[in-house]
């Protein structure tokens, strides 16, 4: 993916990443089970293989019914086929995240809406952005659907958009 081909509202914020030593990534969807673990564990991944260094990758839910859990044994399954082994303890987002954090990369509209509810300042409301932005497969993506109520298919389908996206996210924003 070209940086050239991004939204230009998220270009500045792509490029201020690449520029720094340390990039701090929080993925966010709603339970913290399914979506953003798997994320986190794709990204953690991609980042091992390229020897990246400086990577901080994270990953939290906007509702709080899962809290402590393990992500849901259907996405570790699939996940394992893959090679990844998730094994985030689900959290809420908490307003010091818009702190700690250089970008949160919300999974849907409802995420990236709840997520700017909570940011405390203008700085804190830029640094959200969606997935999708990231994602640039033939199926036209313009957010990463939830799979909680799907079969295996629907977590399939979300794992391969986010190969897809975090492959992108690392080679936008690794300076290597
Ligand atoms: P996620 O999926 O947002 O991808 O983790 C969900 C998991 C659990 C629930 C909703 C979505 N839930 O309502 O418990």
């Amino acid at each position: 993916m070209n940086i050239d081909n991004c939204d230009p509202k998220y270009k500045a914020i792509i490029e201020r990443l690449r520029d720094k030593e340390e990039k701090r990534i929080l993925f966010v969807c709603l339970g913290n089970i399914c979506r953003s673990p798997a994320a986190e564990g794709v990204m953690k991944s991609i980042v091992n293989e390229n020897n990246g260094k400086g990577w901080i990758i994270d990953s939290a839910g906007t509702g709080g019914w899962h809290v402590g859990e393990l992500p849901d044994k259907r996405m570790r399954i699939h996940a394992g086929r893959r090679g990844l082994v998730l094994e985030h303890r689900c959290r809420r987002v908490t307003g010091s995240d818009f702190d700690d954090f250089d970008i949160i990369i919300g999974m849907d509209s409802m995420n990236i809406d709840d997520l700017k509810q909570m940011a405390h300042s203008p700085e804190a409301v830029g640094k959200i952005l969606p997935m999708a932005v990231f994602i640039d497969t033939d199926y036209h993506c313009d957010h990463i659907p939830d799979p909680y109520y799907s079969g295996a298919e629907g977590f399939e389908h979300v794992l391969d958009l986010l190969e897809n996206g975090c492959t992108n996210m690392f080679g936008l924003m690794n300076k290597d």
